[in-house]
Order: structure tokens, then C-alpha cells, then sequence
């Protein structure tokens, strides 16, 4: 229990209440199957704060952890060769929201804490890295994650299609578990710097033309 929330996993009843919540919070539209899955599944952390008073659903994070042949083609150099192994996994964060009037009030931070407290737990030690994509123009997602030491892992572009249009991405990862990025001359330039670089000159150029 936090002084202003409090903390439960997500349960079947939850599910209009989370797909009104997702509605606000992304662009992207998830299908009915998405809701019921991270809803009921237990293969999923669906973890929710909620209101101390009327008990709605303030925030929540919902994470997979998944082996490196259950990851998406994009995301395969995650891990440095030494973990990739048939033990090691990777945790997938979907998705993480907080309500408006919410924000900036650290609850973000303490939902995603909780998140890595169990991560890092000694049942979770063969999860060598949190990783999640995110819209590359969503600054306060972006701030976010690298205000918990996540790092720009790839940048994505074309990777979403909201509305009928196409949308970059970014890849961010935090290594956890004496994970370590893919150890390779050019790991820093190619996988940090570059997309980082491209990011910033992407941005620049949307703020130009739209
Ligand atoms: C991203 C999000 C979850 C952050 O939640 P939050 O509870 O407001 O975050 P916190 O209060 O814990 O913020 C921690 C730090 O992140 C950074 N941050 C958070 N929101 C920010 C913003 N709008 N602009 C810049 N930095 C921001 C800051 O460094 C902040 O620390 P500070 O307040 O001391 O400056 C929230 O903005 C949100 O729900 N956004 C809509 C959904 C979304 O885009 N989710 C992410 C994609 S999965």
C-alpha cells in the first residue's frame, strides 16, 4: 500500500474499465483478445493501482516474459551472445499507463518499480533485460523510461500505423540480472548512438514540417 493507492492485479472484471483506459491513454487499438489476455492470463505481471477512495483503476502495467524465439524479429540483438541461451528470457512491458490527474506523481515510477522488484527477484534471475517499443514522439514516455536507466535500444521507423498513417518507433531497454547489451565493436554507435542521433534529427524534422 502506497499513501495515495493502492496495488492489485488485473482480474476479468477489469476488462471495460482497462479498454476505456487504453482508448485515452494509446493511438494504437488493441483487439478484444488483447483485453481478455492481459485481463486473465497468467503468463502476464498485469499489475493495477487504484483510486484510495472509489477504487477505479488509476494505473497499470502489464509485462510478458518471453524467450528469445518468442521475441519479434526487430528486437532478436536484445541480449549479448552469452545469454542467449535456451534459459534466458526477456521481459516485454505492453503497456503502462496512468490516468491524467495522476501524472507526475511518481506513480509511473512505483508501478514500474514494482515491475523490476519482481523481475529481479530470485525466481525471475534467467530475465536479463525489460524491454518495450514505444512512439518515438512520446516524450514524456521517452523522458520516462530514461529517467530509469532504459536506453534507446532501436530506432523503428514506419513500426506503428495509427489511422491510416505510418509512425516511428523506439526500442528501450534496462538490462537486469547482470544482463548485458550484444558485445560487438560497434554496440554503442550502432545500437545506441545512431538510433539516438536519428531520433533527435526525426524529431527536429516532424517539429519543421507538421
Ligand atoms: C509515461 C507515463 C506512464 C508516466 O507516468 P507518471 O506517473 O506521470 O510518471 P512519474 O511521475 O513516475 O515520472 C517520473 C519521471 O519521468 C519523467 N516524466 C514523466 N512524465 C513526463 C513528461 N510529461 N515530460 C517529461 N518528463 C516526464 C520525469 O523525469 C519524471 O520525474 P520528475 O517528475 O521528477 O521530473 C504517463 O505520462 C502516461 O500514462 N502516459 C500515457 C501513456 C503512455 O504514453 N505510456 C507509455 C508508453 S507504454
Amino acid at each position: 500500500m502506497d499513501a495515495s493507492w493502492s496495488y492489485r492485479f488485473l482480474e476479468p472484471r477489469d476488462i471495460d474499465e482497462v479498454k476505456d483506459l487504453c482508448r485515452i491513454w494509446f493511438p494504437v487499438r488493441y483487439p478484444e483478445f488483447w483485453y481478455q489476455d492481459v485481463t486473465s492470463a497468467e503468463r502476464y505481471y498485469s499489475l493495477a493501482a487504484t483510486h484510495p477512495v472509489d477504487g477505479h483503476i488509476i494505473g497499470m502495467i502489464v509485462c510478458d516474459v518471453k524467450s528469445l524465439k518468442q521475441v519479434n524479429r526487430e528486437d532478436h540483438s536484445l541480449l549479448s551472445r552469452e545469454h542467449c541461451t535456451e534459459d534466458s528470457r526477456v521481459a516485454y512491458i505492453l503497456s503502462l499507463g496512468v490516468v491524467e490527474s495522476f501524472r507526475r506523481k511518481r506513480l509511473g515510477s512505483a508501478l514500474l518499480n514494482k515491475l523490476i522488484e519482481y523481475l529481479t527477484s530470485p525466481v525471475k534471475r534467467h530475465v536479463k533485460a525489460v524491454y518495450l517499443h514505444v512512439l518515438f514522439s512520446n516524450m514524456a514516455a521517452t523522458s520516462f523510461y530514461r529517467k530509469h536507466d532504459f536506453r534507446e535500444h532501436m530506432f523503428l521507423p514506419f513500426y506503428y500505423h495509427i489511422n491510416g498513417r505510418s509512425a516511428d518507433a523506439c526500442s528501450y531497454v534496462r538490462y537486469i540480472n547482470g544482463g548485458t547489451p550484444p558485445k560487438t565493436i560497434i554496440y554503442p554507435l550502432f545500437y545506441n548512438c545512431v538510433p539516438v542521433l536519428v531520433c533527435y534529427i526525426a524529431l527536429l524534422l516532424q517539429t519543421i514540417f507538421y
